[in-house]
């Protein structure tokens, strides 16, 4: 989903600037031409990927703002430092256990929660060994270069951009918050005469469609079990997602790690709520200038596409790969298992602006109606004790 400000009017304005057209024009010619050349239909998943990232076009390929205030939407690091306190709690826990270790943040945005992190566990005396970031958004790194620096100083030698996952196997912490997200779906409707996949045609070389396909075997076996699995009682016309790249993703991102944890954060649910039959209209969202839709062809290259994620999946992925499914929890109940309360005390000394400031952004973090309950955190654990600390308060692994 990621979470929409409700701004200025000047940045809640939907028109597209100068040169968005030109690029929006670029972007749909592009996936037209993979229309045409794949015999007039393509996948979703194809197109989501096409659309996110296709090489200097894509959303998250090219310079769309993305982030923040001027950009499309934004997430828990850069709502609150809160964020990236907890989050270093909880790493400092596991660091502190194997003796040190390694760093490596997938889509790590602005850059906002490495600098957090790597200051909050400066402040504890901890320092990794190396920060990695692994993007696929030349822009976000540029922007992740000049933030880390201002925050930093010389500090910024210990972090590193990688184009591919570490190789060689390391201890340490891999954090991802508010990736899973963008990774490309495929997108289905079920009825009792069998299961569809709905996919993408350019009729007019310029405007997407949506078009319906009997599905291949592969989606029409994943679909009954998804069906199964909450409950059965979909109704004709059911559409949702399915996210078959989640495994060989998460897989590779995660591979090198020997002991420690992975951190993984997102909006989702298990997929027994995921797929319920009330749900009927999948969980597809997209981003422009904080404004959501629920139309991922309205503006290909400028609009962030995202679905929410299926966190069983996410928990067999790490259990198939020899990880413990350590935790599972809400956001809001991770925050407050690492002592977000705390932190903002530490945070605001003394000065009441701060503190009422602090305590607005907590809120956003925690309320249910905000991030609090639509995002999760799951820990996979290799080689370590316990899990993470922010997972015992409320321990949802029952629930996977
Ligand atoms: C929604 S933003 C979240 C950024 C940051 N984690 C935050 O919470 O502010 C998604 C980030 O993941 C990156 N990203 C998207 N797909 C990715 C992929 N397949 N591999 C690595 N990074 C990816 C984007 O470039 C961006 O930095």
């Amino acid at each position: 989903m990621r979470i929409y400000d409700t701004g200025t009017p000047s940045q809640r304005e939907s028109a597209t600037l100068p040169g968005e057209q030109d690029h929006e024009a670029r972007v749909r010619a592009h996936i037209a031409a993979a229309v045409r050349a794949a015999g007039g239909w393509i996948g979703f998943d194809r197109f989501m990927e096409l659309a996110l990232y296709a090489p200097g076009l894509g959303y998250y390929s090219a310079g769309a703002r993305k982030l923040g205030p001027g950009g499309d939407f934004t997430t828990a690091p850069e709502i609150s430092r809160l964020f990236g306190a907890a989050v270093a709690a909880a790493g400092a826990g596991v660091l502190g256990e194997i003796g040190g270790g390694a760093i490596l943040e997938i889509g790590a945005g602005s850059g906002r929660l490495a600098a957090d992190l790597l200051e909050f566990l400066g402040a504890r005396g901890i320092e990794p060994s190396r920060y990695w970031i692994l993007d696929v958004s030349a822009e976000l790194r540029d922007r992740q270069r000049t933030h880390l620096r201002e925050r930093l100083g010389d500090r910024i030698d210990r972090v590193e951009w990688l184009d591919e996952p570490p190789a060689a196997p390391f201890d340490g912490l891999i954090v991802a918050n508010e990736v899973l997200d963008a990774l490309p779906v495929v997108r289905f409707r079920w009825s009792r005469a069998g299961v569809e996949e709905l996919g993408v045609e350019c009729p007019d070389g310029e405007r997407f469609e949506w078009s319906a396909r009997p599905a291949n075997p592969a989606l029409a076996t994943a679909c009954d079990a998804l069906r199964d699995a909450a409950g059965g009682d979909w109704a004709d016309g059911y559409e949702s997602e399915w996210c078959p790249r989640l495994r060989p993703w998460a897989t590779e991102v995660t591979r090198s790690l020997r002991t420690g944890a992975v951190l993984w954060f997102d909006y989702g649910l298990p997929r027994a709520h995921y797929y319920l039959a009330e749900r009927r209209q999948g969980t597809l969202i997209c981003h422009y200038r904080h404004r959501v839709s629920d139309d991922p062809f309205a503006r290909p290259g400028l609009e962030d596409i995202s679905a929410w994620v299926d966190f069983t999946a996410l928990a067999e992925v790490g259990d198939d790969a020899g990880f413990d499914i350590a935790g599972y929890t809400t956001q809001a109940y991770f925050l407050a298992g690492n002592g977000i309360d705390a932190h903002l005390r530490e945070l605001a000394g003394a000065d009441p602006l701060q503190s009422a400031r602090l305590a607005n952004e907590a809120r956003r973090l925690m309320m249910p109606g905000e991030m609090g309950e639509r995002f999760k955190a799951m820990a996979w654990c290799r080689g370590l004790t316990g899990a993470p600390s922010g997972f015992a308060l409320r321990d949802l692994r029952h629930t996977l």
